[in-house]
């Protein structure tokens, strides 16, 4: 199968995908932008509720507001901790959190409330809490995933870098409100998109081999 727009052989753009977390300052253009947001809206999504939204930042004083809400979430975090070891390896885990403001765009993924049709009906019913949690087959978050792959997917066919950012969601209530969402609405993925700068070191992530993860059932 081929991408008619670039040529690019799709079986090559999954082998070839990597997480990229350094960019060039040079920045996407928004045709560019506007076809990785589209290959999100066109993901398969549970019951077709396309309950999303993706935010395309290229506002460099709101990336820094929310890189500044993400450090103040790391301050608070650390009062919690009372050991060196875990303060070092917070730290670590910190800056897998931080650079998203030095990416030329940012996508935040926004996941809108669904509500599931199964669940409201046993709730309706009186099914405890505990009860329903056994029934959530967390339908919602496989589609946001499904939306987020695909949208790295096509940037890296345009020739641009992506890395897929879930650590900075420690601040995603401050999120909500510096971009202006609903209540019920929450970012589940800050999606750095950029050229590859040719200093980013990130080799290819090693995989397991095939038969470690593929079970056949005849
Ligand atoms: C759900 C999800 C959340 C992730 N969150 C982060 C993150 O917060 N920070 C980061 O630097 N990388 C993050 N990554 C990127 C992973 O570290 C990366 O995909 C993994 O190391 C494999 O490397 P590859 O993407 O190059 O194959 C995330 C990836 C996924 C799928």
């Amino acid at each position: 199968m081929v991408f008619d727009s670039n040529g690019c052989d799709f079986f090559d753009v999954i082998y070839t995908r990597k997480t990229i977390r350094k960019y060039t300052n040079e920045i996407p253009p928004l045709e560019a932008i506007k076809k990785i947001a589209d290959a999100g809206r066109l993901a398969p999504c549970a019951t077709n509720t396309q309950n999303w939204e993706f935010i395309a930042i290229y506002d460099n004083a709101i990336k820094e507001q929310m890189a500044q809400a993400v450090n103040n979430k790391y301050d608070e975090i650390k009062e919690h901790l009372h050991n060196e070891e875990d303060q070092n390896k917070i730290n670590g885990y910190k800056y897998y959190s931080m650079f998203f403001n030095k990416a030329p765009v940012v996508f935040a993924v926004v996941e809108k409330k669904r509500v599931s049709t199964l669940l409201s009906i046993l709730e309706k019913n009186g099914m405890s809490k505990e009860q329903l949690s056994k029934y959530d087959n967390r339908s919602s978050i496989l589609s946001m995933g499904a939306a987020i792959e695909n949208m790295s997917l096509c940037a890296h066919a345009l020739g641009l870098g992506t890395c897929w950012m879930c650590a900075p969601l420690v601040a995603s209530d401050d999120f909500r409100k510096i971009l202006g969402l609903k209540e019920d609405d929450r970012v589940v993925t800050l999606l750095t998109v950029g050229y590859p700068d040719s200093c980013d070191s990130n080799s290819q992530k090693s995989k397991k081999p095939l038969d470690d993860v593929f079970r056949l059932i005849v």
